[in-house]
């Protein structure tokens, strides 16, 4: 017999993203809709672990939906890589009566959400990560804030960088992923970027490109480095010393994860953290939420590990042409 779900617990996990707080809210509000008990962990797997946890009720989520970061705080948590620490966590569930739970989180966050699973919590996994680099789902909460985010900042640097006549190398965030470059690649119109997914990255065809586009009379160049390509301050370096251009480097780090989430991660949030209480309303476990061709759905996590995803190849396509003048 399936057993009745009571108690619903709710973290996040890994690197924090715009639209954990919209997220976080559905949970508790769908749950206490469905006459459930909601528990909140702070710090992720390290406040399960320690069991720092507290009863939230509709309140506890007033005047979060516009605000970034997490209410509920993150952490990596390495205790919670081994059995020992998953026994600890699956423990402290007991203990505080939570049967089914809710990780906002990554790819990582996920492989610890089945591990839950297995020690008996009823567990399903919602995609947060600025990166976009979860296989299963078109959408991850946070990717739109961030590249709004870089867009903007990325606009500002095209300004200063127009003024000089310099040539300006960003890098954005992704961890091995390029989406986020690919994207701002496009919308700020970059001349090159360097992705993760390119395989035939050519400094030569780079220079050659930037010597030419100054002959035609182009001012300034904009040039997009993905953190899993980084580097970016060398290769700043190196153009300036093949083409005689003042080159400079930003590092957009940090700033990218933060800031009040848009229309698009607030609604997805909403929607996904819904979805997820419902499945465990409906008794389901080891499940992660998803969104795709614009219907959500959920997949099990063993079968969401073995989707593969790529960057969009007609984007890359577009993008290429965008590049070239
Ligand atoms: P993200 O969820 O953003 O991908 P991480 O990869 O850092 O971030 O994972 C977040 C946390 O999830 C880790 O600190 C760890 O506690 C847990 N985790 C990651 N991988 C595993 C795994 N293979 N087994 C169990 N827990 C894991
Ligand atoms: O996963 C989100 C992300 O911001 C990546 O883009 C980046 O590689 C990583 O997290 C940085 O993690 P940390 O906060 O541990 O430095």
């Amino acid at each position: 017999m399936k057993k009745e779900i009571n108690t619903i617990g709710v973290l996040t996990s890994g690197g924090d993203a715009p639209g954990m707080n919209p997220a976080i809210r559905a949970v508790v509000r769908t749950a206490l809709a469905r006459g459930k008990k909601v528990m909140g962990i702070r710090k992720g797997y390290r406040g399960l672990i320690d069991g720092d946890i507290f009863e939230m009720d509709s309140r506890s989520v007033s005047n979060t939906v516009g605000l970034g970061g997490t209410m509920l705080y993150t952490a990596r948590c390495l205790e919670f890589m081994k059995e020992e620490g998953q026994r600890k966590a699956a423990e402290m569930c007991k203990v505080f009566g939570i049967d089914g739970l809710v990780v906002i989180g990554g790819d990582g966050s996920f492989r610890g959400a089945r591990a839950l699973s297995r020690h008996g919590i009823n567990t399903i996994g919602v995609p947060g990560t600025i990166d976009l680099d979860i296989t299963c789902t078109d959408y991850t909460i946070g990717f739109d804030t961030a590249v709004n985010t870089a867009m903007e900042a990325i606009d500002k640097i095209r300004d200063t960088s127009t003024s000089h006549e310099r040539c300006s190398v960003v890098e954005v965030m992704g961890r091995d992923a390029g989406y986020i470059a690919l994207w701002t690649g496009i919308i700020n119109g970059a001349e090159y970027m360097f992705l993760p997914e390119r395989k035939n990255i050519s400094m030569d065809k780079l220079v050659e490109r930037i010597m030419e586009n100054r002959k035609k009379g182009k001012r300034h160049n904009l040039i997009i480095v993905s953190e899993g390509v980084g580097g970016s301050a060398d290769i700043a370096k190196e153009i300036e010393k093949r083409t005689g251009i003042h080159s400079r480097a930003t590092i957009l780090g940090y700033l990218q994860r933060g800031g009040s989430p848009t229309a698009v991660d607030r609604m997805h949030a909403s929607m996904m953290g819904a979805y997820a209480v419902d499945l465990l309303c409906e008794h389901k476990t080891n499940r992660v939420v998803a969104y795709k061709h614009g219907e959500y759905v959920d997949f099990d996590i063993e079968e969401a590990f073995k989707m593969q995803k790529d960057i969009s190849a007609k984007q890359r396509e577009v993008s290429k042409l965008l590049e070239t003048r």
